[in-house]
């Protein structure tokens, strides 16, 4: 392969929290830097350059994942939700609304990636227990609260007739 077939843009497309997204990138453009740069989602974060923080996190087809971690053209034909695309014409989604009530958030930068993995565990485990919300969320890492208010936050949205049952 030559360098200039490597940067050839390449066409893809994708729905992006409930709208059709098509664009050229060049094959080596990650996930996080499309939804950030091109699609100007800067709720997603990067908060680090080696797939440790969390902040970058949203969701592909039903899984949370590390946006920095995939190539744009991997999430070709996705359905991706960031957390601009979380809350609904009811209001906000119960894990934001968890994190509001229970301060589980200080400079918020790693608000967005915790959110949208809080809300994907509570999709697929309506009622976790304490040390499955830590576990699920040992990929995302934050400097300012000390995890406390951010479990707390979890266990409110758990708490919520229906909140659990929300997408996500
Ligand atoms: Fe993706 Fe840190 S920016 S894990
Ligand atoms: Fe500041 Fe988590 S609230 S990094």
């Amino acid at each position: 392969m030559t360098e200039t077939t490597r940067g050839r843009p390449i066409a893809i497309q994708m729905t992006v929290n409930s709208v059709p997204r098509a664009a050229n990138v060049e094959p080596r453009t990650l996930l996080v830097h499309f939804l950030r740069e091109t699609l100007g989602l800067t709720g997603t974060h990067i908060g680090c350059d080696t797939t440790q923080c969390g902040a970058c996190t949203i969701h592909l087809d039903g899984r949370a994942v590390k946006s920095c971690t995939i190539l744009a053209a991997q999430a070709q034909g996705g359905d991706l939700t960031t957390i601009e695309g979380l809350a609904d014409a009811d209001g906000l989604h119960p894990v934001q609304e968890g994190f509001r009530q229970e301060h589980g958030l200080q400079c918020g930068y790693c608000t967005p990636g915790m959110i949208m993995n809080a809300a994907n565990l509570l999709h697929r485990n309506p009622h976790p227990t304490e040390d499955e919300i830590k576990h699920a969320l040992q990929g995302n890492l934050c400097r300012c609260t000390g995890y406390v208010n951010i479990v707390r936050a979890v266990q409110w949205a758990a708490a919520q007739p229906g909140g659990s049952s929300v997408s996500g």
